[in-house]
């Protein structure tokens, strides 16, 4: 019984120190060889760019020395803000995330500054009026990609008689892409009253969404002259569900869409989609960048955006053989 008790009690002793001593610490705990221990709450994996972007996140900690605690938050809420809370526990030198929703971050971002985390935003930003929660966020404009795509079709629809018949497919509800992006689509549409929206939804960023509010959209209006989706994702789900109506994406409906991954610019590249605007996920070293500064006690800009481009079909099929994600 005794010897059984000393095994144990070795073991756990053991087991202790391995958690101790091995693998990184935190950066705060001094030493040069200490490693960054990030911790990262990622939205989800429910796009192409999603998926672009974690592994631009993965690969970037893996080439700073970073140790990246990750976290899939499934696209809810609730489940960012668990990570949240357990890396607070662990007490990682920094967190970074890419917020779900745009709301509702306050009460969890005070307790990372209570317990001294530094936090990054990524990718989406939250609209917390104290900006003392978070140190920078990286990311795009937003507004300015609706935009673009709202510009390309004031020109493209110059010669169009009649009303000119649009759908979106909306991103997640309350994400700030989402709701940038419909600001800044509209008030470029603006620009040409012939230009209407009949029908707005959600797709949640996703395929399957996208084919599901569009086979809706179809059922319910006879004459659907564009589709506006706010990711490459839902406009190839659209694209599904406009060839099995019997239509001819890209001419019976023009398609435009935000994100150019590889699987939209292929799209754009066949005529099936009319136009996009790019958005980058490979926001990784900049990250790691901004948390080596940020711990290093420098001080970095409020807001880092991120550059980007559009494409029309022919920079398409110029840029596929060279795109990365
Ligand atoms: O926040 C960026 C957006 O989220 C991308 O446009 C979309 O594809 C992703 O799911």
């Amino acid at each position: 019984m005794f010897k059984k008790t000393l095994i144990a009690v070795m073991a756990a002793s053991a087991l202790a120190l391995t958690a101790c001593g091995g693998g990184t610490q935190a950066a705060s705990g001094g030493g040069a060889d200490k490693k960054i221990v990030m911790g990262f709450a990622q939205v989800g994996a429910e796009s192409g760019w999603r998926t672009a972007n974690t592994k631009s996140v993965q690969e970037s900690a893996k080439t700073a020395g970073v140790d990246l605690k990750f976290s899939d938050a499934q696209q809810k809420q609730e489940n960012q803000i668990k990570a949240i809370r357990s890396y607070i526990q662990q007490k990682v030198d920094v967190i970074a995330f890419s917020p779900v929703v745009e709301s509702g971050w306050d009460t969890v971002l005070k307790e990372a500054k209570d317990a001294k985390i530094p936090v990054i935003l990524t990718d989406r930003a939250v609209d917390s009026a104290d900006k003392s929660l978070y140190k920078t966020f990286l990311g795009s404009d937003f507004v300015l990609e609706g935009k673009k795509a709202g510009e390309w079709l004031v020109g493209d629809s110059k010669s169009a008689s009649g009303t000119v018949n649009i759908v979106e497919i909306q991103g997640t509800t309350g994400s700030a892409p989402a709701n940038d992006r419909k600001q800044g689509f509209e008030e470029a549409i603006k620009a040409d009253p012939k230009l209407k929206i009949i029908a707005s939804q959600s797709g949640d960023f996703t395929r399957s969404g996208g084919k599901q509010v569009m086979e809706a959209f179809l059922k319910n209006n006879p004459k659907i002259d564009v589709v506006f989706a706010h990711n490459d994702d839902e406009g190839l789900g659209a694209i599904e569900a406009i060839e099995a109506a019997g239509k001819v994406p890209g001419k019976d409906i023009k398609i435009i869409t935000i994100d150019a991954v590889k699987d939209g610019m292929t799209a754009l590249s066949a005529g099936k989609i009319n136009y996009i605007v790019e958005c980058s996920p490979l926001l990784g070293t900049q990250l790691m960048d901004l948390a080596k500064k940020v711990l290093a006690g420098e001080t970095v800009p409020e807001r880092v955006v991120t550059e980007e481009t559009t494409f029309t079909q022919e920079q398409a099929t110029k840029a596929l053989p060279t795109r990365q994600y």
